[in-house]
């Protein structure tokens, strides 16, 4: 999954970027700005900026940990998914969000990093994730919700991506649409199906709509005013539609879907304005996300402790897999000898 959230600083400014500086260069900068300019794409072969390289590298790296760390909170349930097809359908989205990490990492990769590198950035608490996944998914509900509204949001910022200036993160996110297409949809049918279910169901759907509005609509980052950086992503064709536009085309299209669902959304001031032609909506805490952020949120923790342990636990397939490869290579080199 997820969000612009992606252009939050590291704790450490150089995470997961190990990168040389290249020499400036006036014609290969106008080179750059012109195909910039005329919506072509830069390959990683290409001269570019450093500061556009770093700016990739942080964003598409904290968009790959948001992709692995976004299976956590689901993969909690799998195992209690309430029937053979809820389970076969959470089980096939989960393993999705897994793919969209390694296709990132591959992304990541391209611009100079190494995926070892990007790792100790995560493992270690200096790179950021999207803070959605430092959240609880306290019932069946959840599942649906995290689905309908956070794969809903996640979409909302990846399609511009689409367009993204850097070839790689452009093709990747693509593919990386559809399945969220698919993820939001399950999510809007299983909560369907709750709301036709018993008063109980029916609580336990807008309990968690309750939980999960506000930060979904945070999902989208700062208001642009506290957004600095986003005229540069911009400028550079990586950042196509503002953190404020992308959340009011989130809200604009979810209130429609929240009427036939038939739950409320939890926001008294959320309401049509015919004069501006959208919904207005009220105040988000931008404290209470800054802390999320920061490490303070429900999870933090235990989501980090989570990968550290799948990281570490995963030892001993990594070594042998090199040592595979290893043998394979000696053999080959006789046999070519
Ligand atoms: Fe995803
Ligand atoms: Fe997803």
């Amino acid at each position: 999954m997820y969000t612009q959230s992606f252009n939050v600083p590291d704790t450490d400014a150089n995470a997961g970027s190990p990168l040389k500086s290249v020499p400036h260069d006036t014609a290969l900068q106008a080179h750059f700005d012109a195909v910039v300019d005329a919506d072509g794409k830069i390959e990683p072969r290409d001269w570019m900026p450093d500061a556009y390289r770093k700016t990739l590298v942080r964003q598409i790296s904290q968009h790959a940990h948001s992709e692995i760390v976004g299976m956590l909170p689901e993969g909690n349930w799998i195992s209690r998914a309430p029937s053979l097809k809820r389970k076969a359908i959470l089980v096939a989205k989960v393993q999705d969000e897994g793919g969209h990490g390694l296709y990132l990492y591959s992304a990541a990769e391209t611009l100079g990093t190494s995926r070892d590198q990007m790792f100790d950035a995560l493992h270690s608490g200096k790179a950021k994730y999207s803070s959605i996944f430092n959240y609880p998914t306290l019932t069946w509900a959840d599942v649906g919700v995290v689905g309908w509204l956070v794969d809903g949001a996640a979409i909302m910022n990846q399609i511009p991506l689409c367009r993204c200036s850097f070839g790689p993160y452009a093709r990747a996110m693509i593919r990386v649409c559809k399945e969220e297409s698919f993820h939001q949809r399950q999510g809007f049918e299983s909560l369907m199906t709750m709301m036709q279910g018993t008063s109980e169901q029916k609580a336990m759907v807008q309990d968690a709509v309750n939980r999960w509005w506000w930060k979904c609509l945070a999902m989208f980052g700062p208001p642009d005013a506290d957004s600095p950086n986003s005229v540069q992503g911009m400028r550079w064709g990586i950042k196509r539609i503002s953190n404020d536009d992308l959340r009011q085309k989130f809200v604009d299209a979810t209130v429609p879907q929240a009427e036939v669902l038939g739950v409320t959304l939890p926001d008294p001031d959320l309401k049509w304005n015919e004069a501006r032609g959208h919904h207005d909506y009220g105040q988000i805490d931008w404290d209470e996300f800054w802390a999320v952020v920061n490490g303070d949120g429900p999870c933090n923790k235990e989501r980090l402790a989570t990968r550290v342990k799948a990281w570490n636990d995963g030892a001993w397939v990594r070594e042998s897999a090199l040592a595979h490869a290893r043998k394979q290579e000696a053999r080959a080199m006789k046999e070519a000898a």
